[in-house]
């Protein structure tokens, strides 16, 4: 049995992915706030656990889907009842060895960061093991996650810059997305012309790229030489955009790591 502890945003991603890879009656979830738990598809065959106790205790693989600010009193709860049993968390900035202290035994866990896409089964999903979980253990962590889109297993330390990167990563594209939109009005297109030209430029060039491509060989496929796509890009260029991009990114690694600390110690 699967256990989802917390159906916020992204629990119920997950169990959107869990249900076409497994059978209803395999999952089990659980939330501290009924409300969420009965909002959950009106199905008979989806199971509901009226307390975190009934999660530890059914579940072989128990998947924490709660707020970094409470995991403790998650992990608290689980204390009691843990028999072995493969912990999953997503909780940013939540370390492995934070988890199995927490614990007290040699708790087998797999720390994990998806991003927002895993709504559409199309995120991208970083996964580090800790020390007792086996590597077995990593290739289920991997099957489950593999049902909301693609997975990268990393050492821990990367868990952080992933965070920067591709957890993040949608707000920046859609920050991109809405300043584009925001040139797109002052062009004087109206707001719905504006957002369908950005919205079905994005569609279109989110197909065109595939895993292999190099991104700069399409950027020359746009850019024609004194054409209006080069002009803009040199605009970007003078203005070291490549520069702000890393800076920030740089910002929010070193908050990923900030957040770590501040919640972990
Ligand atoms: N959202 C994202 O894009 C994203 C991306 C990657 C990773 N994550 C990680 O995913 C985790 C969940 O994020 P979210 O956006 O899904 O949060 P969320 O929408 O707030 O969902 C968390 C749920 O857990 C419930 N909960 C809190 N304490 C609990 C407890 N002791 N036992 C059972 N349930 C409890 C919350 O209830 P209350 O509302 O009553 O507190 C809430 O329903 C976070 O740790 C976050 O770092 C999120």
């Amino acid at each position: 049995m699967v256990g989802i502890i917390g159906c916020g945003n992204m629990g119920r991603a997950l169990l959107g992915g869990l249900l076409s890879n497994y059978r209803k009656e395999r999952v089990l979830v659980y939330d501290k706030d009924r409300s969420k738990l009965s909002k959950l598809k009106k199905d008979s065959l989806l199971r509901k656990a009226k307390n975190l106790e009934e999660v530890v205790n059914k579940s072989s693989t128990i998947i924490i889907a709660v707020k970094p600010q409470d995991i403790r009193e998650v992990l608290e709860g689980i204390r009691g009842f843990y028999r072995n049993q493969l912990i999953i968390s997503i909780a940013a900035g939540i370390t492995t060895s934070f988890i199995e202290k927490a614990i007290g035994k040699k708790t087998r866990v797999i720390r994990v960061m998806p991003n927002l896409p895993a709504k559409v089964k199309r995120s991208v999903t970083g996964l580090s093991k800790g020390r007792y979980a086996s590597l077995a253990d990593l290739k289920k962590a991997k099957r489950i996650f593999k049902s909301i889109g693609s997975c990268l297993v990393l050492k821990e330390k990367y868990i952080n810059p992933l965070t920067a990167i591709s957890g993040s990563g949608p707000g920046y594209i859609f920050y991109f997305l809405y300043c584009l939109e925001d040139s797109a009005l002052s062009l004087g297109f109206s707001k719905e012309e504006a957002h369908f030209l950005v919205f079905n430029t994005f569609k279109g060039a989110g197909e065109l790229i595939s895993e292999k491509d190099d991104f700069l060989e399409l950027v020359e496929k746009v850019a024609s030489r004194r054409g209006t796509t080069e002009k803009a890009l040199l605009y970007f260029k003078k203005k070291n955009f490549k520069r702000i991009v890393k800076e920030a990114i740089e910002k929010a690694n070193k908050r990923a790591e900030e957040l770590s600390k501040r919640i972990t110690t």
